[in-house]
C-alpha cells in the first residue's frame, strides 16, 4: 500500500512544489502551513492537494502550537511529517512524537550552519563548498540523521542571492529523491543513528552526481 505523507510550509513552498511534482511513490495527503498567506498555499490548492492553516499567532506558546498542529497532521494520518520551509522551531515533545517519520531540508551542508542565515554566514567564512541537507529531525535543532546531501561550489563573485538559487536547485533535487527512499523503505536508521540502505548496508547519505536515480 501507498504511503503518505504530509507537507508543513510557511511561505514560497518551491520545495514542496517539487515533491509535488516529482511523481512519488507515495500520497500527499495535505499541505499545511503556519501563515494563512503562504504562497505555497495556492500552489498546493493548484494540484488538488488539501491545505490547512495552523496560525501559530492563535496559541499563547510553543507547546499549545505544537499539539494544535499534531492534531492536524494526525487527521490525515500520514506515514511521514516533511518540512519544506516550515519557519517554527518545534518542541521535543512534538518531534519525539513523529519520531524517525519527520523529516526536513537545511540549506547549507549540515553540520555547518545550522540555523538561519545560511548563505550569508558561509560567503562570510569564504568557503568554497556550500549546499543543501535533507535529515531526519532530532530535538537537536538541524542535527539529525543525514538521509542525502547535494554540494555546490561557491563563486568570488556570488551573493547570497546567486548562491541561494544554486543551492534551491540542488534542493529540488535531493528532496523528492529523500522522500522515494523513504516511502519505498530504502533508508532505515543503524544502531549508531546513521543512515543506511537497508539492501546495502554502506553509509551513503551524500550524492553529489547529477543522476540521483
Ligand atoms: C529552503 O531554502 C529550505 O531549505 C529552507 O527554507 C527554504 C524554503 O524555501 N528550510 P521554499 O519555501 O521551499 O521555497
Amino acid at each position: 500500500m501507498n504511503k503518505s505523507i504530509v507537507i508543513l510550509i510557511s511561505g514560497r513552498g518551491s520545495n514542496m512544489e517539487a515533491l509535488l511534482e516529482a511523481k512519488l511513490p507515495c500520497r500527499v495527503a495535505a499541505v499545511i502551513s503556519n501563515k494563512a498567506d503562504a504562497e505555497g498555499l495556492n500552489t498546493a490548492k493548484a494540484h488538488r492537494i488539501p491545505t490547512a492553516v495552523v496560525s501559530h499567532r492563535d496559541y499563547p506558546d510553543r507547546a499549545d502550537f505544537d499539539t494544535a498542529l499534531a492534531q492536524v497532521i494526525d487527521g490525515f494520518q500520514p506515514d511521514f511529517v516533511i518540512l519544506a520551509g516550515f519557519m517554527r522551531i518545534l518542541t521535543a515533545d512534538f518531534v519525539n512524537r513523529y519520531k524517525g517519520r519527520l523529516i526536513n531540508i537545511h540549506p547549507s551542508l549540515l553540520p555547518s550552519y545550522g540555523g538561519l542565515h545560511t548563505h550569508e554566514r558561509a560567503l562570510h567564512d569564504g568557503v568554497k563548498i556550500h549546499g543543501c541537507t535533507v535529515h531526519f529531525v532530532t530535538p537537536d535543532l538541524d542535527h539529525g540523521p543525514i538521509i542525502i546531501q547535494a554540494a555546490v561550489p561557491v563563486h568570488c563573485h556570488d551573493t547570497p542571492q546567486t548562491l541561494a538559487k544554486r543551492v534551491l536547485h540542488e534542493e529540488h533535487r535531493i528532496y523528492p529523491q529523500a522522500i522515494r527512499w523513504l516511502c519505498r523503505d530504502q533508508i532505515e536508521l543503524n544502531e549508531n543513528g546513521r543512515v543506511v540502505f537497508r539492501h546495502r548496508k554502506q553509509v551513503g547519505h551524500a550524492l553529489i552526481s547529477p543522476s540521483l536515480e
